[in-house]
């Protein structure tokens, strides 16, 4: 298409050509690559038109400038309910009933993030690092214990991977962890792209019914913990609702109550970095050379995160928007209630950015500018909280187990091509 093409032109000539569905084929070669198709599109189709599973589509957005364009301008709605919104394939936030702030706009988007911004400063999560260092500890420790070792290997998703995540996000938010096997397992179901809508909506509303229920009990004893200060706060003073399944006539008059921030916050904070953890932990144990230079200068450890933020982005399918306006994006015109996927993995490859970017090189000087986290207004909340779980738990397992190693063939790895959020199921290790 020449540049001097007349936009709406463009356009057309972009409607007749029959969409493509959306790369999410499992990575052949190296299962840590995003969809081959990427590459090319950003070289040939920067912003594409896609199929979605329920026959319907959207433009898909693979280069990093693009991403960060469409990102940062609110003129492309975060809002689920939004005329074109591309809903279809998509898993896991919560329901458009009572939804968290991550499928909200300004004002309320602005409104609801604001109550819980400091929670999550940098200030307040490095004051939680030895916390997260003792925790993680105690966790190898028990590693270390595991008989699993010499039968068929330790799992660590099971034993690190996700416990650390977990255990962290429900002792902030006040959520007791002897509930973790219901919340994970409730998660996990919403996070499938595999399972029946059903399926997905009824672990939807037992997450909902759990959560109205701690809620609900806290009200008598909030606790010093962040749902607890958003009943004191929020709630007693009329911002958030009440339980939404106890008080559906006030739930109408706010738009959102506390169990809507602990689902979002229960989601988000312990699946994601879960996810990056065991990529992360089998990529070091993959490329030995990396592992012993970040033993030998632990400081390395933060740049080294980035890169691996960058390297393996682990958001797939997203995130998406709907545009509420034409908007002109380098070139292309997308009009007003069309959807958008934006390719967060693709981005991070983009090779305008990140020279030689399917390598990872963790003293990368710019891997901190990746979109990993997003950008814009809805950018992680927890990137600060993730950041320093990554460094602690990976750091740790550096120094504690040097010689760790997959207890599998990698292709024997159960990988999660059938989740939203990738990584691995499961990560049989020994050493
Ligand atoms: C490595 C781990 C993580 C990754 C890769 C990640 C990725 C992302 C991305 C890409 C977004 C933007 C979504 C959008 O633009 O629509 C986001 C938003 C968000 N994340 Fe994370 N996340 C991680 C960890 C966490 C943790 C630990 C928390 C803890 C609470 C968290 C809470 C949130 C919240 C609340 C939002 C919504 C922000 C808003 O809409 O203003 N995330 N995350």
């Amino acid at each position: 298409m020449s540049p001097t093409t007349p936009m709406s032109e463009m356009s057309e000539m972009t409607m007749f050509t029959a969409p493509a569905p959306l790369p999410v084929e499992p990575p052949s070669g190296c299962p840590f690559d995003p969809p081959a198709a990427f590459a090319a599109l950003r070289t040939t189709q920067p912003i594409s038109k896609i199929s979605l599973p329920d026959g319907s589509w959207a433009w898909l957005v693979t280069r990093y400038a693009d991403i960060r364009t469409i990102l940062g301008d609110t003129r492309f709605s975060s809002d689920t309910t939004v005329h074109g919104y591309p809903l279809s394939g998509m898993t896991g936030g919560p329901s458009t009933r009572n939804r968290g702030f991550i499928r909200m706009d300004p004002p309320e988007h602005t409104r609801l993030r604001r109550m819980v911004t400091r929670e999550f400063m940098v200030k307040r999560v490095e004051a939680l690092r030895p916390e997260i260092q003792r925790i993680t500890e105690e966790l190898c420790d028990a590693m270390e214990r595991a008989e699993g070792r010499t039968q068929g290997g330790v799992d660590l998703v099971q034993a690190l991977a996700l416990p650390v995540p977990s255990l962290v996000i429900s002792l902030l938010l006040g959520v007791p962890y002897e509930d973790h096997d219901l919340f994970q397992g409730l998660t996990g179901t919403l996070l499938s792209r595999t399972v029946p809508d059903d399926e997905r909506e009824a672990a939807r509303a037992e997450l909902r019914d759990y959560l109205d229920r701690l809620v609900t009990a806290k009200e008598a004893d909030p606790g010093d913990d962040i749902l607890g200060r958003l009943i004191v706060e929020q709630q007693r003073t009329g911002e958030l609702t009440l339980p939404q399944a106890l008080n559906s006539v006030r739930a109408e008059g706010t738009p959102i109550d506390v169990a809507a921030f602990a689902a979002l916050l229960l989601i988000a904070g312990h699946e994601t970095t879960a996810n990056m953890i065991s990529l992360s932990a089998l990529t070091l144990m993959r490329d030995p050379a990396t592992a012993e230079k970040l033993r030998q200068e632990p400081a390395l450890i933060r740049g080294a995160v980035e890169e691996l933020l960058r390297f393996h982005s682990i958001i797939r399918n997203g995130p998406r928007r709907a545009a509420t306006a034409d908007v002109e994006v380098d070139g292309h015109l997308i009009r007003a209630g069309e959807g958008v996927v934006v390719a967060v993995p693709s981005g991070n490859r983009d090779e305008s950015v990140f020279a030689d970017a399917d390598r990872l090189d963790v003293c990368r000087p710019n891997a901190q500018h990746h979109v990993a986290f997003g950008y814009g207004i809805h950018q992680c909340l927890g990137q600060a909280l993730a950041r320093v779980e990554l460094q602690v738990v990976l750091g740790t397992l550096l120094r504690r187990f040097p010689a760790m190693r997959p207890a599998v063939p990698v292709e024997e790895i159960p990988f999660r091509t059938d989740m939203s959020i990738y990584g691995c199921h499961a990560l049989p290790v020994t050493w």
